[in-house]
Parts: structure tokens; sequence; C-alpha cells
């Protein structure tokens, strides 16, 4: 049976996320960043996670060369950086606050949590390359609640049950 794609993203849709920004520095030493929701943790012993990444996405290189990224899972009230690093993961970079980690990727500013990643392993994902990385750092807030996408929409988290 052939699946529909588009009631294949409806079905997904009601999978509710966090929304994040993998981060990486390209080979000329430019910041670049890419929003993704599938993001997930893999393994905790080793510390490991996963995001997949379009390989029509123009920073699809960055990642591959880099050999390591960041992932930053983003604030309620940071939607704007998810629409910027949605739509130009590189020139929007300049107008966003951000520090480098240890491993050298950029880490956002305010985020949530921050993961800094070496690349542990890539496997192919269809139309998509999935992306494991061992974490060696990371850090986060108690307090501050994450942006999340739901349905295609932007939600929050309004309350805990
Ligand atoms: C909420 C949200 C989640 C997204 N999740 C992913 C994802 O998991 N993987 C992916 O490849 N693209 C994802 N995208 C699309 C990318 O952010 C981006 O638009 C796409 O990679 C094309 O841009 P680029 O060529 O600059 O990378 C998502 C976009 C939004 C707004």
């Amino acid at each position: 049976m052939s699946i529909d794609p588009r009631a294949f993203r409806d079905a997904m849709g009601c999978f509710a996320t966090a929304v994040t920004v993998v981060t990486t520095t390209s080979a000329e030493g430019r910041p670049v960043g890419v929003t993704v929701n599938s993001f997930n943790s893999v393994s905790l012993e080793p510390p490991l996670v996963l995001f997949s990444l379009g390989r029509d996405s123009t920073n699809l290189q960055a990642f591959l060369d880099a050999g390591r990224f960041a992932v930053n899972v983003l604030r309620q009230d940071q939607q704007r950086l998810s629409q910027g690093f949605a739509n130009d993961g590189m020139s929007f970079f300049c107008s966003v606050d951000h520090e480098i980690s240890r491993l050298g990727n950029p880490l956002l500013a305010d985020a949530v949590a921050s993961f800094d990643c070496r690349l542990d392993a890539r496997h192919d994902g269809g139309d998509h390359l999935i992306f494991i990385g061992r974490v060696h750092g990371l850090r986060h807030s108690d307090g501050a609640a994450p942006l999340l996408y739901y349905r295609g929409r932007y939600a929050s988290l309004d309350a805990r049950i």
C-alpha cells in the first residue's frame, strides 16, 4: 500500500515535538544553523542523540564536513529564531546572540538546553540523512518553557498534567 505524503505529514503532525536549531561551523569558519524537530535521544550510556537533515538542505555539506554539531532547544519566546533558521541558516546567524562551545559549535543564547556533540555515525534515511552525535557537553535551564510544534503550528506548554 502506498502512503500519501500529505496524509503522512498530517499523521506525523500529531506527534508534538519541541523545536531545536542544530548548529555547526562551515569549512570557511562561518556559523551555520538549521531549525529541526527531528531531534531525539538515542542512548544514555554512551550519551547519543540524533536528528535528520534533508538531502537537499543547502547546509548539509557544512554538517558533513564539520563532523560535529550542537543541538539548541528553543525557548517558547524564540519563535523568531525558529523561522529565521528555517529560512536562511547562514546569513541569519549575523543577528543572533551566540557563543562558541568547547568543540567549536555555536551555542544559542537563552536556549532551554544545548548539547555539544561530535558526529558518531551517519545513516541513510530516505530523502534525509540521519546524524547521530555523541554528547560531550551540555547545559540546561530548569525554569524556561520550550517552544513546541504540533500539527504544523507553534504551540506552548500551557499546563502540566
Ligand atoms: C518547526 C520546523 C521543524 C523542521 N524540522 C526539520 C527537520 O527535522 N529536518 C530537516 O531537514 N528540515 C527541517 N525543517 C526545515 C529546515 O528548517 C529548513 O527549512 C530546510 O532545511 C531548508 O533550508 P536550508 O536549505 O537552509 O537548510 C524544519 C522547519 C521547521 C519550521
